[in-house]
């Protein structure tokens, strides 16, 4: 019925001891090896190719279902019967194996449902409607120039007559641009960027480290209860989402715990997703000169583009893992009751099926239809706002340091160690104005 596929280790979730219980597959648990990392794609393929489902084994064993092609990928994403409560995951993680954490430290809407994932959601909905999205563009607009001023400066202090200095356009520009921002919109302090990074670094990609996960968790939630408190004493109620929260508190539709839970969601999806889809969209204009000056020469072009990086190089290439509440057919393969499984957005915006030559970036395609948002009820709530972070920062990158050039070989770039998400560690550039 299923297909036992060769699949790289997967970082979430990630459990410690193995119960030989497992008929469908005798899969061992695998390293990430560095190809797949920096091309995840043709094993994606394999697997898209092979079989609707295919089965792989954490570290610890616990069994995961993947579902590749784009048909199911899609129909799974509005299905019910996938669900995703985390004490539910962990109770069900817990019956199989040792030691996996789901995230039940966090409590947050993506690892809900219904009736708690809608009352979750729709705290926070009108802050990403279209009106409120556009609202930010001026300062989206500012915190790029700005970052730009500072890429120049740095690129300045550093070039020689003889030789010109490499910058990282991830530390210095796709990273610092979305944290920027979720700042901006929580009303958070912008100098502690890096904790954030820190802490959101931790939780999306140490869940095996339990210690170390729920520290980060821990540290997170003192800091955003201090924030509130120091509010509250002072009586401050900026125009900002931390003060709408506080509003929903006072109602008593959110808890201290879901405060924190809300934070930690958009700090960490808010720019984990979008610093990813800058660093890979960079790579792929320098990989191509003329796509760069075709986008260049008409920046009314660059939203249709964005769709296709989306497409292209998804940033979240596996969606959050699910469970099935009942037998569910997928494409023929019957995953029963109470099975984790993830969904490959990655392998999905890649079917043939769905999109003619898949592995081309095509800047003016035209079948749109991405599922790099995911679908369904937790469809992202901001992805109004990252397309919109994504399109000014590439516009004015490119119309900046218009012969911009990869100061590495390609093959010594690192890539982000994990196969949920996709992007790179550092992206070093040459920058020519
Ligand atoms: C280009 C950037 C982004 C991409 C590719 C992206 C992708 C995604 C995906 C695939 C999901 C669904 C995951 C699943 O179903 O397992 C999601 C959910 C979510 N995203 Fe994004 N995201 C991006 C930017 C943002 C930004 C900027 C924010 C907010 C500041 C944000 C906030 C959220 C939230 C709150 C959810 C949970 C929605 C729910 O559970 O109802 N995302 N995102």
């Amino acid at each position: 019925m299923t297909t036992a596929t060769a699949a790289p280790r997967t970082n979430s979730p990630r459990p410690h001891k193995h119960r030989p219980d497992t008929p469908e597959t005798t899969t061992e648990p695998r390293r990430n090896p560095p190809t797949f990392l920096s091309d995840p794609y043709p094993t994606l393929a394999r697997m898209r190719e092979s079989a609707p489902v295919s089965v792989l084994h954490g570290d610890g064993g616990l069994r995961l279902w993947i579902i590749p092609r784009y048909a199911d990928v899609r129909a799974a994403l509005s299905d019910p019967r996938f669900a995703q409560d985390a004490r539910r995951a962990q109770a069900l993680a817990d019956s199989r194996v040792e030691g996996v954490n789901m995230g039940t430290d966090i409590t947050h809407m993506l690892s809900s449902d219904p009736p708690d994932h809608t009352r979750l959601r729709r705290v926070v909905q009108a802050a990403f409607s279209r009106k409120r999205v556009e609202a930010m563009r001026p300062m989206v607009e500012r915190i790029t120039l700005e970052l730009l001023d500072g890429l120049d400066a740095a690129a300045a202090r550093h070039t020689t007559r003889t030789t010109t200095a490499a910058v990282d356009l991830v530390r210095d520009f796709a990273f610092p641009l979305p944290i920027l921002v979720v700042c901006e919109l929580l009303g958070f302090p912008p100098e502690d960027r890096d904790l954030y990074r820190k802490w959101s670094t931790t939780i999306v990609t140490q869940e095996g480290d339990h210690a170390a996960f729920r520290r980060a968790v821990q540290e997170m939630g003192a800091y955003v209860l201090a924030i509130a408190d120091r509010r509250i004493r002072r009586d401050e109620r900026p125009a900002d989402l931390l003060t709408e929260l506080l509003a929903a508190r006072e109602r008593g539709e959110l808890t201290d715990d879901e405060i924190v839970g809300m934070v930690a969601l958009l700090l960490i999806g808010g720019h984990e997703t979008t610093v990813n889809l800058l660093s890979t969209s960079c790579l792929a204009l320098l990989r191509e000169p003329g796509q760069a000056a075709w986008l260049r020469a008409d920046p009314t072009r660059m939203p249709g583009a964005v769709e296709e990086f989306l497409r292209y190089d998804s940033p979240i290439c596996m969606a959050t893992t699910r469970f099935t509440t009942e037998p569910v057919d997928v494409g023929g393969v019957v995953i029963p009751q109470d099975e984790f499984v993830l969904l490959s957005l990655g392998a999905a915006n890649r079917d043939p099926a769905r999109f003619q030559d898949p592995d081309r970036l095509i800047l003016d395609r035209r079948d749109a239809g991405h599922l790099a948002f995911g679908g369904g009820i937790h469809r992202c709530l901001g992805a109004l706002l990252g397309k919109l972070e994504t399109e000014i920062a590439l516009t004015a990158l490119l119309a900046r340091f218009p012969g911009t050039t990869l100061a590495c070989q390609e093959g010594d770039l690192r890539w982000r160690n994990t196969m949920m998400l996709r992007g790179l560690e550092a992206l070093p550039v040459t920058l020519h104005r």
